[in-house]
C-alpha cells in the first residue's frame, strides 16, 4: 500500500484573527520536531481567514498546506456569498472539503450539488484534491441502512463524473479523497469503533474496485467523527483507514499534534 496518509483539519466556523495566530503558530512549532513525509496535512480554515493562515504558514505551507470548507460549482456571476474554484486557487488551496453532513443539513446540499462541486474541483485545476465527506444517521445505523446510504451518496458522485468522461482518467480521480463520517459520531464524543469505520471505508474501497482496481489502491479513504489523541493510534492502525478529517479536536494545538504524531508511527 503506498497511499500517503491524509489528516485534514475542519475548523468549521471557529476562530478570530487572535485565536488562528495562536493556534497555527502552535501548530508549526510542535510539527517542526515530528513532520513525516508521509502525510499530508491541511488546514481548513474559514475562507475569510485563508489570507491570514496563508501568511501565518508561512514558508512552512509545503509541509501545513491549506484548505477550504466547501466551494460554488458555479465558475462566477450573480452568487451571492458564494466562493469560486478560482477564487481558491488565489491561495493556493491544495484541498476542499465537500458535501460535509452540516452543509447537507444546514444548507439543503443535495447528491448533485455536491457530484457538481467535486467535479467542478477536479475538472477546473489541476491540483486541488476534493474531499467528499459521505455518512449515515444514527436512525439509518440502527436500522442496518448503513451500506445502502454510502452507497448511494457515493455513486450518485460518481456516475456524475462517468457522466463528465473523467470517471475512467485514474491520473485526474486519484486526487479524490473520500472521508467516511457518520453523522452520529460528528462532534458528540461518541466515536465509531476501529472496526465499524474501517468496515464503511473498506466497502466505500470495494465500490471504487468496480470501477478500477488501481483507483481503489490509490484513492485516500478517511475517516472523520470525534477523533481525538486517544482513539487515533487505534483507528489509523486498521488497513483501509488512510487518515483523518478533525473537528474538534483540531481547534487544539496539543490535542492535534498528537493526532499526527499517532499517525507517524
Ligand atoms: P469532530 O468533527 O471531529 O468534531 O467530530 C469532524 C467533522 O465534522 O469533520
Amino acid at each position: 500500500m503506498d497511499r500517503k496518509y491524509f489528516l485534514a483539519a475542519n475548523w468549521k466556523m471557529n476562530g478570530s484573527l487572535k485565536a488562528n495566530k495562536e493556534l497555527v503558530l502552535s501548530i508549526k512549532e510542535q510539527f517542526n520536531k515530528i513532520t513525516s513525509n508521509n502525510i499530508e496535512l491541511v488546514i481548513c480554515p474559514p475562507d475569510i481567514y485563508l489570507d491570514q493562515v496563508k501568511n501565518l504558514l508561512d514558508k512552512d505551507i509545503e509541509y501545513i498546506k491549506l484548505g477550504a470548507q466547501n466551494v460554488s460549482f458555479e465558475a462566477n456571476g450573480a452568487f451571492t456569498g458564494q466562493t469560486s474554484v478560482e477564487m481558491l486557487k488565489d491561495f493556493n488551496i491544495s484541498s476542499i472539503i465537500i458535501g460535509h453532513s452540516e452543509r447537507r443539513e444546514f444548507n439543503n446540499e443535495s447528491d448533485l450539488d455536491i457530484a457538481k462541486k467535486i467535479y467542478s474541483v477536479l475538472h477546473l485545476d489541476n491540483n486541488i484534491k476534493p474531499i467528499l465527506c459521505v455518512g449515515e444517521s444514527l436512525t439509518a445505523r440502527e436500522s442496518g441502512e448503513t451500506e445502502n446510504i454510502i452507497k448511494n451518496q457515493v455513486i450518485k458522485v460518481l456516475d456524475f463524473l462517468k457522466e463528465k468522461s473523467i470517471l475512467e482518467n485514474l491520473e485526474i480521480m486519484q486526487r479524490l479523497v473520500i472521508a467516511y463520517e457518520p453523522i452520529w459520531a460528528i462532534g458528540t464524543g461518541k466515536v465509531a469503533t476501529a472496526a465499524q469505520a474501517n468496515e464503511v471505508n473498506r466497502f466505500i474501497r470495494e465500490l471504487i474496485q468496480k470501477i478500477s482496481l488501481e483507483l481503489s489502491d490509490k484513492v485516500r479513504i478517511i475517516y472523520g467523527g470525534s477523533v481525538k489523541s486517544n482513539n487515533a493510534l487505534d483507528l489509523i492502525s486498521q488497513p483501509d483507514i488512510d487518515g483523518f478529517l478533525v473537528g474538534g479536536a483540531s481547534l487544539d494545538a496539543t490535542e492535534f499534534v498528537k493526532i499526527y504524531s499517532h499517525m507517524c508511527n
